[in-house]
């Protein structure tokens, strides 16, 4: 994982638009966010990658795809998958990036479960990398204080065990969604003009009471249906890892499956919302802090601009 240096806390956006760190922590959760000062969405996806290679004694040439969710490629083309590719050497892989916001990283998680399930490849790098920041607008102060830049990455491995690694999913998209959270300048709809940028056109839009509606009911819904279709109780699972967006839809799915809070992953404290990057962020953290163990059951589950959404079964494999 990677996360930058900077850290913009709630007392810097007090200073900046009316808010107050009361009104932030209580309505989000969140307490700070990092930004990305110089560089790219492809900086935090190299060095995310380059992580895991280094940890976990990787051959860059072994990995045979890489697929990397985010809203916010370094540019439209080349794929920023290409970017990296060069960058930590993975010289046999190809790949693509992946856009549904949100819930970015557990879609590209099941394209490469399903690559790795035709039996053609071994090694799959999956990154969910976003610096949010290039695409907020910090004079409106419904959305900046919610986002932040971080990128994290994942490798799916062939294994002959098939009680480890992706078990279930239920994926869903409905375009309905579409006018409630969006960025409309800059693609063939609205191509960049001065009068885009004049309205602002470039930044993120989100009706957030809205959102938050669908958002509750459908990242608790479906994750409620995997463990009811897979017969688990909140017993059976040992975390659920909850994309990041909002305090309140994080507990109110832990509620809805019945899990207590310590087996629901979060750290939106700390990262805000890093659109692709929160669930993996997630992992690797918790990873690392020794909490989750090889077998344990878990949830991923996140809902998204589009609208995107849904919710994956794993045992983690390590
Ligand atoms: O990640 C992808 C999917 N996105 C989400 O899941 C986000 C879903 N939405 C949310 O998380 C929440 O809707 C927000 C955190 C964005 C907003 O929280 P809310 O409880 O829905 O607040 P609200 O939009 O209903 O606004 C309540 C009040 C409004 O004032 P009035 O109209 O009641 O006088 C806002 O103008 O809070 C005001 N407000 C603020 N006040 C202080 C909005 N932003 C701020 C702010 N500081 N930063």
């Amino acid at each position: 994982m990677y996360v930058p240096d900077k850290v913009l806390t709630n007392a810097y956006f007090e200073s900046i638009v009316d808010t107050t760190d009361e009104w932030i922590t209580t309505r989000t959760g969140i307490k700070e966010r990092r930004m990305l000062e110089n560089g790219a969405t492809s900086d935090l996806a190299t060095k995310a990658a380059e992580d895991l290679i280094k940890n976990h004694n990787l051959k860059p040439e072994e990995i045979d795809a890489i697929i990397v969710a985010t809203v916010t490629p370094d540019m439209f083309f080349p794929a920023t998958a290409c970017l990296i590719q060069e960058r930590i050497g993975a010289v046999n892989a190809w790949g693509f990036d992946l856009s549904a916001a949100c819930s970015g990283f557990l879609f590209a998680f099941q394209a490469g479960c399903s690559l790795i399930e035709s039996g053609q490849y071994k090694k799959v790098l999956v990154i969910g990398a976003d610096k949010m920041t290039a695409i907020t607008d910090y004079t409106d102060r419904n959305n900046c204080i919610l986002f932040g830049d971080a990128g994290a990455a994942i490798l799916l491995e062939r294994s002959e065990d098939l009680s480890l690694g992706l078990q279930d999913f239920i994926l869903r998209i409905d375009g309905s969604g579409k006018d409630k959270l969006y960025m409309l300048g800059g693609g063939s709809l609205n191509p960049p003009t001065k009068e885009t940028v004049d309205k602002k056109m470039h930044y993120i839009y989100q009706d957030g009471k809205a959102v938050f509606k669908v958002a509750v009911k459908g990242m608790a819904d479906v994750s409620y249906e995997l463990m009811q279709k897979n017969g688990l109780t909140g017993d059976d699972v040992a975390f659920l890892v909850p994309h990041q967006a909002n305090m309140r839809i994080i507990d109110a799915t832990g509620e809805r499956m019945g899990l207590s809070r310590e087996k629901v992953m979060r750290n939106i404290d700390k990262y805000g919302n890093t659109t692709a990057a929160t669930i993996p962020l997630c992992l690797v953290e918790y990873y690392r802090d020794g909490k989750i163990k090889k077998g344990d059951k878990l949830v991923l589950s996140a809902f998204g601009a589009g609208y995107t959404w849904g919710a994956s079964l794993v045992v983690w494999a390590i």
